[in-house]
C-alpha cells in the first residue's frame, strides 16, 4: 500500500496525484485553525529539506465543513492526521472525526517539531484518544524519542492499531551569505534522503518491539527504498518529500516496487514485509 506522507500533498491541489495513492493522508488538523510559522518556512539542504511549516490549517470545523467533503469526492480512502497541545485537543479531534464515514482511520502526528509539544507523553495521548473513536488509530512518532521501541510499546498498549514511522527530525540551516538561520522559525524539521537509514531503523526496532502494522516513511524515493522499508517491517509505505520534485512518484515507485518483488521471486509486497528479519526471529511479548 502506497500513501503520502501527512503535509506533503494538496490533494484538492492535485488530485491526480492522491488519486494515484492507495490512501490519502490530510495534513495535520488541530481544533483550531492556525496560520503556522512566519515565512521562510522550507529550506533545501545537501540531503534534503527543512520545514517549519508549522500545522497551518483550517481548524477542524474547517476540515469538516469545507474539506472533506471535497476530499471524499477524489474517491481515495481518507486518513484524518491530528495533532494537539493536549491530551484533551486528540481527545476532542478523535470524537469529531468518529461519526464522518468519509473517514477510514486516524493517524495522531504525535511527533510535530514545529511546534510545542502536549506535556502528556504519547501514550497518554493515545489512551485519551482511544475510547473517543472506533476508528483505526495510527501513532505517528518522532525519531528522536530516546527509546522509541519502548514508546511504541505503550502506545500499543494504550489502544494504537498500527504505528506511522517516522515524522521529521530538528535540524537548521544557514544562509550562505549571511550565516543566520535559513528559516523564519529557525529550527525546522528535516526530511528527504538523510532521514531514510534513521526511519528504516525505527521500522526495524518498533516491528520487533510490537509486531504492529507499519507506514514506514522518510526520504522513500524509488521502489528499492520502499522494499527496503517492508523488508525492515512496514507493511504500507508513504511518499513524502519526494511528491515535492516529482509528482509521479507514485505510480512511478509502485512500479518499481513490483519489480523489485518479482525480480526476487516474492509473491507480492505481504511476502517482503519483514524479510530483514528472517534469521532473527521476532518474538513479541
Ligand atoms: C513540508 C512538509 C510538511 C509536513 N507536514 C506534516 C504534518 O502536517 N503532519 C505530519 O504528521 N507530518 C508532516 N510532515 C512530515 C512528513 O509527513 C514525513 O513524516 C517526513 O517528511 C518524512 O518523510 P519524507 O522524508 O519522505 O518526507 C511534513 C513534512 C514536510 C516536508
Amino acid at each position: 500500500m502506497i500513501v503520502n506522507a501527512s503535509g506533503c500533498l494538496d490533494a484538492l491541489e492535485a488530485p491526480e496525484v492522491a488519486r494515484a495513492l492507495d490512501v490519502f493522508v490530510t495534513k495535520t488538523v488541530t481544533p483550531q485553525p492556525r496560520e503556522g510559522n512566519r515565512p521562510v518556512r522550507i529550506a533545501e539542504t545537501d540531503m534534503g529539506m527543512l520545514n517549519s511549516i508549522g500545522l497551518e490549517n483550517p481548524g477542524i470545523g474547517g476540515l469538516l465543513q469545507e474539506k472533506l467533503p471535497r476530499l471524499a469526492e477524489l474517491g481515495v480512502p481518507l486518513w484524518v492526521s491530528v495533532g494537539g497541545f493536549a491530551a484533551g485537543d486528540y481527545a476532542e479531534l478523535c470524537a469529531a472525526l468518529d461519526e464522518r464515514p468519509e473517514v477510514a482511520a486516524i493517524e495522531l502526528n504525535l511527533s510535530c517539531p514545529n511546534v510545542e509539544e502536549a506535556p502528556e507523553s504519547a501514550a497518554e495521548i493515545v489512551a485519551a484518544a482511544r475510547p473517543q473513536t472506533r476508528k483505526t488509530l495510527y501513532a505517528k512518532l518522532s525519531p528522536a524519542a530516546t527509546d522509541l521501541p519502548e514508546t511504541a510499546r505503550a502506545v500499543q498498549a494504550a489502544g494504537a492499531d498500527g504505528l506511522s514511522l517516522v515524522n521529521t527530525m530538528r535540524g537548521l540551516a544557514l544562509d550562505e551569505k549571511t550565516l543566520e538561520p535559513s528559516l523564519g522559525h529557525e529550527l525546522g524539521g528535516y526530511s528527504g534522503p538523510g532521514l531514510k537509514p534513521i526511519a528504516l531503523a525505527a521500522v526495524y526496532q518498533c516491528y520487533r518491539a510490537t509486531g504492529m502494522p507499519i507506514v514506514g516513511m522518510g526520504g522513500i524515493a524509488t521502489g528499492r527504498d520502499a522494499l527496503e522499508f517492508l523488508a525492515a517491517g512496514a507493511s504500507a509505505i508513504a511518499l513524502g518529500t519526494i511528491l515535492f520534485a516529482d509528482p509521479d512518484a507514485p505510480g512511478r515507485v509502485r512500479r518499481e516496487l513490483a519489480e523489485e518483488i518479482s525480480s526476487r521471486g516474492l509473491s507480492g509486497a505481504e511476502a517482503a514485509t519483514g524479510l530483514a528479519h528472517s534469521s532473527r526471529p521476532v518474538t513479541v511479548a
